[in-house]
């Protein structure tokens, strides 16, 4: 099976900065991609060379294996996308919008128009002026736009930029449907984390233009478990981790009354009988995650490659 979008070693230079750095990464059918990194990341930058908006300095795009500088036409044919604010007509309505656009792709994305407003909610706005329209509405239009030729690949940058937590459901639940039922690519940009981890099923995080992590939610998952730290209010905290340390060789931090360790669920009976066992009294256990949200910003502040921080 070939990705519907590959990206190979992709590099925008802007004089002597690159601002996207040697990025590669593929996807494939009914995959949603998102696309998570801080402003100034090189989110956007990427996402134009992607659909053709501003000339690549180095590496590839492939959409549907057609490359998108060599074989611009039959590349972008494939694509459908909302780069940044959606090109609406304010004094318009969202019909008259999208019969406007379905113009550029003929008679079969005309006959589309009912079915895509509908897959996006808008029955009963549609025939009302985009100037009286919410910013969820206006992003739903974009998206909207975006479909009317039946993409394969859907290229959303920010689509929840600014939306209220209901705005960003729906826009989720549309993708979602998208993806499962019509098995489209999606590609989603957007610099928080915490919107992206429940619509898509893989994360690549940019940071100074180079993607330096681009994992499964399930990968994800797993590398948030073994972030675990297990809490331990005792009497002789010092005691306890020189015992932990000589045992185990588990590295444990000592604060307060309190010594902090790595360890697995099915770790912490053992551990807590041992200490019991060597006289330690334990008066409390507390199981510490660290959220995604903490993991993304570890990433960020190191910035270096993907391996290093499990
Ligand atoms: N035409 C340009 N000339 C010079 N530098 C540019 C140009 N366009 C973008 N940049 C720089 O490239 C870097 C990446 O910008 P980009 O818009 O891709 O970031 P982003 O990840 O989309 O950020 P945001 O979350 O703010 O949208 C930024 O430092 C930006 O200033
Ligand atoms: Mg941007």
């Amino acid at each position: 099976m070939i990705p519907v979008l590959s990206v190979q070693n992709l590099t925008k230079a802007y004089g002597q900065k690159k601002v996207v750095n040697n990025v590669s990464f593929s996807i494939f059918s009914g995959q949603i991609f998102g696309f998570v990194g801080p402003n100034g990341a090189g989110k956007s930058t990427t996402i134009k060379m992607i659909t053709g908006l501003i000339p690549i300095t180095e590496g590839t795009v492939k959409i549907c294996g057609y490359n998108i500088s060599r074989n611009f036409k039959r590349a972008i044919s494939n694509v459908g996308a909302v780069v940044e604010m959606p090109h609406l007509y304010p004094y318009l309505s969202g019909y008259k919008n999208l019969k406007i656009f379905a113009g550029f792709y003929g008679k079969s994305a005309e006959r589309r128009i009912d079915k895509i407003v509908k897959l996006v909610g808008m029955e009963n706005r549609i025939h009302d002026k985009v100037s009286t329209y919410s910013l969820g509405m206006k992003q739903r239009l974009g998206i909207a736009q975006a479909l009317l030729n039946k993409p394969k690949l859907l290229i959303l940058d920010e689509p929840t930029n600014g939306l209220d937590p209901n705005g960003i459901v729906e826009i989720r639940n549309i993708l979602k449907v998208l993806a499962e039922k019509e098995n489209m690519a999606i590609i989603i940009s957007s610099h928080n984390l915490a919107q992206l981890e429940q619509t898509c099923d893989t994360i690549g995080v940019i940071s100074n233009g180079r993607l330096i992590e681009n994992k499964t939610m399930q990968q994800i998952e797993t590398m948030v478990s073994t972030k675990q730290r297990v809490q331990l209010l005792c009497n002789y905290p010092n005691y306890a981790a020189m015992l932990v340390n000589k045992k185990y060789k588990l590295k444990s931090k000592v604060i307060g009354n309190s010594i902090y360790l790595p360890l697995k669920e099915t770790n912490i009976a053992t551990v807590i009988s041992y200490l019991t066992f060597k006289k330690v009294k334990i008066y409390g256990i507390k199981k510490i995650q660290k959220s995604l949200e903490e993991i993304y910003f570890d990433l960020l502040n190191n910035d270096r490659p993907s391996s290093s921080i499990i």
